[in-house]
């Protein structure tokens, strides 16, 4: 018996699908039928959406793309479509961080976090909803936010000040395209396993103590209410439900997948 894909007919773009929490988000969207457009500035998002789209036989195909590149990001948005005449879902994930004290934060880290994380945020929802707005079909757009746009953390002040940034977005957004019937939401992990809290263990470990490998991590996920890290899995979880004619009243809101880390 086929079993029935509630995403089936759907077109969903995701940033940041190459690897990680995005690649995760990808491979649910697509295992819920919809045709999924992985983006991502390294080469292999394309080898990562073609084994999606043979494990889901969706339309899923993967595109090289830098969000922070205008020129990139119109390529991409007018191959979606031009390839299914609508756009249903944009997840624009893509994020990247750097961890520093203050006075070795140069300008470049400062502009490039803030580049990938608000202004591709920023690139891709204009151009997405340009198309859900010519469809005339209202739309879905779900932004990258985190814990850091609840709170700052020591030396990622543009990290925090990237994230607190698409939070204003979303809501500026929600307001503006409400009226095409296209909600605008944030959601905010806390700490899910990938590249990112590689990095985030052995750069915050070797500024904030003697931290072994793994042993900050372990600290933090120790004081989640909920007792583990978070998963792509937990975060797919709350973007299918967003993305949902069930979430239809739901807009310009930051919602927290962080098993409790914070509250408000
Ligand atoms: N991992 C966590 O605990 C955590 C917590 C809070 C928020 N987040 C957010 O979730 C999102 C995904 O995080 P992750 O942990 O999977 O990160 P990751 O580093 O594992 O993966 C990020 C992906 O984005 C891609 N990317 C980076 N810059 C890009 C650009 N300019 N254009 C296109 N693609 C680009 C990378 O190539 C990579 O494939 C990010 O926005 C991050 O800030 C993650």
């Amino acid at each position: 018996m086929t079993r029935y894909r509630r995403y089936e007919g759907k077109a969903v773009a995701v940033t940041g699908a190459a690897a990680g929490i995005g690649l995760g988000i990808a491979a649910r969207f697509a295992g819920e039928g919809a045709d999924v457009l992985l983006l991502d500035r390294s080469a292999s998002v394309e080898e990562a959406a073609a084994k999606i789209a043979a494990e889901t036989s969706t339309g899923t195909f993967g595109m090289r793309a830098d969000v922070t590149s205008p020129e990139d990001v119109t390529r991409a948005f007018d191959l979606a479509e031009r390839t299914w005449g609508r756009l249903d879902v944009l997840v624009n994930n893509a994020g990247v961080i750097t961890i520093s004290r203050l006075e070795d934060l140069t300008l470049d880290d400062w502009q490039r976090v803030l580049a990938v994380n608000t202004t591709g945020t920023f690139l891709c929802a204009q151009a997405a909803a340009a198309i859900m707005r010519r469809h005339g079909g209202g739309g879905r757009i779900l932004n990258a936010a985190s814990g850091q746009a609840r709170q700052g953390f020591v030396f990622t002040p543009h990290y925090a000040a990237s994230k607190f940034g698409v939070v204003g977005l979303t809501q500026s957004l929600a307001k503006e395209l409400a009226k095409d019937g296209i909600t605008v939401n944030a959601y905010c992990p806390g700490i899910v396993g990938s590249d990112m809290w590689d990095y985030n263990d052995r750069e915050w470990g070797r500024l904030l103590g003697d931290y072994g490998p793994g042993e900050l991590m372990a600290e933090w996920v120790a004081a989640i209410p909920l007792g583990r890290a978070g998963t792509s899995d937990d975060v797919a979880n709350l973007l299918l439900f967003l993305a949902s004619d069930d979430a239809a009243y739901i807009t310009g809101q930051a919602i927290n997948i962080d098993g409790g880390m914070f509250m408000s």
